[in-house]
């Protein structure tokens, strides 16, 4: 695990454009995919501001998704439209660059047609879609994507994207599986404030508590996740 840690949420976020979006984009393409949550909204109201409008090379962002609640894109709950207001509304992606998982169709058919459109859009490795950057959230139970602790064999799915549900609301989601995240030519977990500190050091330090934890698998099973906090942690 690659620590990466800044003083403040907002240090985080920079650091995360800097790396990321800035150098990712002056490289060539990036075929990136986001989470949703609360966490990425200052990542992507700091990115549409002025300063790097210019310094990023839009044009050469494909932009994913993570994963997706099961509601249209102006329900408040979609990842898509907190995306929207905080970024895309404010910069010059077009819309053949914007891949939106459509919350408001049927999760097993658009968890299959999003599979055959990142599956279309990206190389492979072992047959799996390879994204250049994913940049993953945490929950406080530990979950990633939609991959909850209730249902921990998305983990082991080769599918790409399949469906999944927020054992606590119901809510029915789309999720990216645990192979094609592991294939992402680099892995990044965001995840700020003191609410995460205990979360981040059980998975750190192995304690036994993670083991549930659908984030601790890819903490086990890659050795250069990059892990960006504001948290002291160690
Ligand atoms: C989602 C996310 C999810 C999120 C974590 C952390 O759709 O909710 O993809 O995995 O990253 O729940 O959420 P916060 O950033 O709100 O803490």
């Amino acid at each position: 695990m690659i620590l990466k840690q800044y003083k403040g949420t907002k240090a985080v976020a920079e650091a995360i454009i800097e790396s990321v979006f800035i150098d990712g984009t002056e490289q060539g393409k990036l075929n990136i995919a986001v989470s949703g949550g609360s966490t990425p909204r200052l990542l992507f109201e700091l990115l549409a501001e002025e300063r790097y409008q210019q310094a990023v090379k839009w044009a050469n962002v494909q932009l994913f998704w993570v994963d997706e609640r099961c509601v249209p894109p102006t329900d408040a709950d979609s990842n898509y439209l907190m995306t929207y207001e905080s970024l895309l509304k404010h910069v010059a992606l077009k819309e053949e660059q914007i891949h939106r998982i459509k919350g408001e169709a049927s999760a097993q058919e658009e968890a299959e047609r999003y599979t055959r459109l990142v599956e279309a859009k990206l190389n492979k490795e072992d047959g799996l879609p390879v994204f250049d950057v994913i940049i993953l959230g945490l929950g406080d139970d530990g979950h990633t994507s939609s991959i909850f602790p209730s249902e921990m064999e998305l983990l082991e799915a080769k599918i790409p994207y399949l469906p999944a549900r927020n054992p606590y609301s119901g809510q029915q989601r789309i999720a990216l599986t645990g192979q094609t995240i592991l294939k992402a030519k680099r892995l990044l977990f965001h995840s700020v404030g003191a609410g995460k500190k205990e979360v981040l050091q059980e998975i750190i330090s192995q304690d036994p508590k993670s083991e549930t934890y659908p984030s601790a698998y890819f903490f086990r099973h890659r050795s250069d996740v990059e892990l960006y906090t504001d948290q002291d942690l160690l």
